[in-house]
């Protein structure tokens, strides 16, 4: 409702970031995490189009979790965990790619930088971060009014403040190099990589 259904379309603008690091790889020795993965939307998508990928997806909701859960149970190598993001059950570079999608404008600043550390511990040396939230103030102009009075319309304490975030210093700060950013209509896609052989 939110996004007047382009949604699963924004989403997109991340797989095709995730599909450009499968491509030319074996998709059943690829390892993907999405933090937040909701009602398993993304990972969905993830799986129509690399059934045979490894697809973790983590949730702090148990009633988003179990509704992911079902949503992902036609494909064996797709699972979903009931979890924090601030502290993830995985160990360090079980991943070659972690994903998130609209989960940092609903954190607190401290906490930002929290999950962004955890997510840049999981990807493994060479792995990818593939990050997916609103635009922010001057991403596109014409759009700064609305972005300023979106919380005002619901309940998004941490909105205002993700808007001035300065998200490239926020990754920068967990030690992962920034390689693209793309906007995809009211959506922000940008990747950041960890050091070491691909
Ligand atoms: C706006 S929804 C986005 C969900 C999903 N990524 C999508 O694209 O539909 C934000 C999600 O973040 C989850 N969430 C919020 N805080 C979290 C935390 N600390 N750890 C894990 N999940 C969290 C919520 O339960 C919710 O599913």
């Amino acid at each position: 409702m939110l996004f007047t259904g382009a949604a699963d379309a924004m989403r997109r603008a991340a797989l095709a970031e995730v599909a450009r690091e499968i491509r030319g790889r074996d998709q059943r020795q690829v390892a993907v995490l999405d933090v937040a993965c909701g009602t398993g939307r993304f990972l969905e998508q993830l799986m129509d189009a690399y059934p045979r990928v490894s697809a973790t997806g983590a949730d702090l909701s148990p009633a988003y979790a179990e509704e992911a859960a079902e949503r992902l149970a036609r494909w064996p190598t797709a699972r979903v965990v009931e979890a924090n993001a601030e502290s993830l059950p995985f160990a360090d570079g079980a991943f070659d790619v972690a994903v998130s999608i609209y989960l940092f404008h609903e954190l607190p600043p401290r906490v930002r930088s929290i999950v962004a550390s955890e997510m840049a511990r999981l990807v493994r040396p060479g792995g990818l971060v593939v990050f997916a939230d609103s635009i922010q103030t001057g991403d596109d102009p014409n759009l700064d009014r609305m972005l300023e009075t979106f919380p005002g319309w619901f309940h998004e304490p941490y909105y205002a403040s993700y808007l001035a975030t300065n998200l490239d210093a926020l990754w920068s700060e967990t030690g992962l190099d920034k390689e693209h950013e793309m906007l995809a209509f009211l959506t922000k896609v940008a990747t950041y990589r960890r050091a070491g052989a691909r």
